[in-house]
């Protein structure tokens, strides 16, 4: 029998089960968390871009059980707080043009040096005797630096901001989500929520060059409010930590289980961006988005109704052989994976892809050249959430950093 449901399945071999979900039930209801299950590719991406028939606001409604609009009819843009994510155009079109000129190629440039020194920093402590994580020591480190950074907040409190963001991925799509979250975390979450406010109005009042005055800033009518600010500031710390952390355990998990890849991209680091486009295909750092259907919608002969829930399997499209060929399942550096939906598609494709590959590439240009072929040995142990995949702990061995 063919099981699977979102918020249920979890484990090592997602993928087998996902190339039975495209064969055998291209649209599959999971039943515990109530949503039907889109896999193959083609629906997936036709899904992502059709903005009318699917509304984003079920990304507030499942993971955060807040309330969704029914049929048609769109939430206002102050529902949504800030969450770019979940609020559907012409709303997001205006919210997205505001909050992207914090993603600015100049500012890009401006973060290269910073995510650099930061990776260096992070190496150039790694033990070389024993072990050396890469997710704790490295994956975990960076983007949380990085985005701290970004919202004005002292990079050296980025344990405040790890638990905070372990806290909200629990309880959207981990173990909290039937634990409830524990005091601590919550406790982190409001004074993190504080914590920004009080920059956002330090902003205001004394502007600088940096995301949080460019968000805030009037320009004619295009402004958010506090809350949206707050709200958005929170998303990125959440959006931008935990999924870059996978992306690059994810790539060194890869390499590692192909040895012969390993040595290629050592020997001639230009294939880096090839290792990286190719995880985020292979092993997807986020395996599913939420969509709510604002009419009914029939997929091979079966009608989704209105105000259905629907889960597009980003991770599944990303190895559908419909789209890939037959050796979709090989992590092949050397194919063309661009078209992967690894950070969606459409009005909502992903607003850091482009800080996330900077981050990756800088990870792995920095550690391939010390990192030993052999994986330390171990049970894999999963990240606590069903929506991202990645490990929780990857050891690997390293060679001395080179001198000079
Ligand atoms: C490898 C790392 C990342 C992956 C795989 C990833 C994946 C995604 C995906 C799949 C979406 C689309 C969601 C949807 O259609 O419902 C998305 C949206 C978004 N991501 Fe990322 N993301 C990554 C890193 C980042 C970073 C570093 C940031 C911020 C600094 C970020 C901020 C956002 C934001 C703000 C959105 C919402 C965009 C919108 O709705 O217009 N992400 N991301």
């Amino acid at each position: 029998m063919l099981t699977y449901d979102p918020f249920v399945t979890t484990g090592g071999d997602l993928y087998a089960l996902y190339e039975r979900l495209r064969d055998e039930a291209p649209v599959y209801w999971a039943e515990e968390t109530g949503a039907f299950v889109l896999s193959r590719y083609e629906d997936v991406a036709s899904a992502l871009a059709d903005t009318d028939a699917f509304s984003s606001d079920a990304m507030r409604g499942v993971l955060m059980g807040a309330p969704t609009g029914k049929g048609e009819e769109r939430l206002p843009r102050s529902d949504a707080i800030g969450m770019l994510v979940s609020v559907d155009p012409p709303a997001h079109s205006e919210l997205r043009r505001i909050v992207s000129r914090g993603f600015t190629p100049r500012q890009m440039a401006g973060w290269h040096n910073h995510i650099d020194e930061t990776v260096r920093m992070l190496l150039d402590a790694a033990p070389t005797d024993e072990p050396f994580d890469v997710i704790a020591g490295l994956g975990a480190r960076v983007p949380v630096r990085v985005i701290a950074a970004l919202v004005g907040a002292d990079p050296d409190h980025e344990d405040r901001f790890r638990l905070w963001a372990d806290a909200a991925t629990s309880v959207m799509s981990g173990s909290a989500r039937v634990t409830g979250m524990q005091n601590e975390e919550a406790m982190a979450m409001m004074a993190m929520a504080a914590d920004l406010g009080e920059r956002i109005d330090a902003r205001r009042e004394e502007p600088r060059d940096d995301l949080l005055t460019a968000i805030v800033r009037a320009q004619g009518e295009d402004v958010l409010t506090r809350e949206e600010a707050v709200g958005f500031a929170a998303l990125l710390l959440f959006a931008g930590t935990e999924t870059t952390t996978n992306l690059i355990g994810n790539a060194v998990a890869a390499l590692l289980a192909h040895p012969d890849e390993l040595e290629r991209v050592q020997k001639d680091p230009s294939r880096i961006s090839r290792v990286m486009e190719e995880t985020l295909r292979w092993d997807s750092p986020v395996q599913y988005v939420f969509r709510r259907t604002t009419r009914p919608v029939e997929r091979h002969g079966v009608m989704m109704p209105v105000d259905a829930n629907v889960t597009l399997l980003l991770g599944a499209a990303n190895r559908d052989p419909r789209k890939w060929g037959d050796d979709a399942h090989r992590f092949d550096p050397g194919r063309d994976a661009s078209g992967h939906v690894a950070f969606g598609f459409g009005p909502h494709f992903c607003l850091g892809a482009a800080l996330a590959r900077a981050e990756t590439s800088s990870a792995l240009e920095h550690l391939l050249p010390r990192l030993r072929g052999e994986a330390v040995a171990g049970e894999v142990e999963w990240v606590d959430s069903m929506q991202f995949r990645g490990r929780r702990r990857l050891p690997v061995t390293l060679s001395t950093a080179p001198t000079g």
